[in-house]
């Protein structure tokens, strides 16, 4: 089973990167193979919205930072996103990588229900949201926003992991409920 992880975080040692990367150890040592990317790392635009991947290509015309990365998304079987809560929503970094996600889409994606997305069916997704509210009301509407159009993609199974009260580095490791969650979430996808 191939993984491919996305860093939301500019934050390498932080709380959603802590989880996301225990999340990929423990892939790891059932046997998957697990590729990362660290979204603030790399140099890229939004969607233009140019329609190119609409009309003459399958796929994002833009070469930038992002090209390998939603093609790696393309191949994998399990995708995890890992963002901190910012201003009550996934990090811009990760907001550019959703939007770039468009070119998923088939050209028919509106009028054609069977056949809406470029993506093999059948991927599983594994979001990672941390904030510093430690109340779970708060900002839970970010992930029901975002699932629907992963459905749209194919995507047959997900799996929200949330840490809320960890407003500093290194607060999610004292989460005990949610470590175990992470472990139980890769048990379910990998056995
Ligand atoms: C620009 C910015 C905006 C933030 N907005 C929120 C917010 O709206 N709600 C919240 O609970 N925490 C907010 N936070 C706090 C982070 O979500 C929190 O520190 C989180 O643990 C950081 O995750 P990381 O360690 O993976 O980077 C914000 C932090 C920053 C830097």
């Amino acid at each position: 089973m191939k993984v491919v992880c996305l860093f939301g975080s500019p934050k390498s040692k932080g709380n959603s990167a802590f989880l996301a990367q225990r999340f990929c150890a423990a892939a790891e040592a059932k046997g998957a193979e697990v590729e990362t990317f660290s979204l603030n790392e790399l140099t890229y635009r939004g969607c233009q919205a140019c329609m190119a991947c609409k009309r003459k290509h399958d796929r994002c015309v833009l070469e930038d930072d992002l090209g390998p990365v939603l093609n790696a998304v393309r191949q994998t079987d399990v995708l995890v996103l890992a963002s901190p809560v910012y201003y009550g929503e996934v990090t811009s970094q990760m907001k550019g990588f959703i939007d770039r996600t468009f070119s998923f889409l088939t050209p028919e994606f509106k009028t054609n229900p069977q056949n809406m997305s470029r993506l093999a069916a059948g991927k599983s997704l594994v979001f990672i949201q941390v904030q510093t509210a430690d109340d779970e009301s708060s900002f839970n509407d970010i992930f029901p926003r975002y699932a629907p159009f992963f459905k749209w993609f194919g995507f047959a199974d997900h799996h929200l992991i949330r840490a809320c009260g960890v407003p500093n580095p290194g607060d999610v490791k004292d989460k005990e409920e949610v470590l175990k969650q992470v472990e139980e979430t890769a048990s379910v996808l990998f056995g």
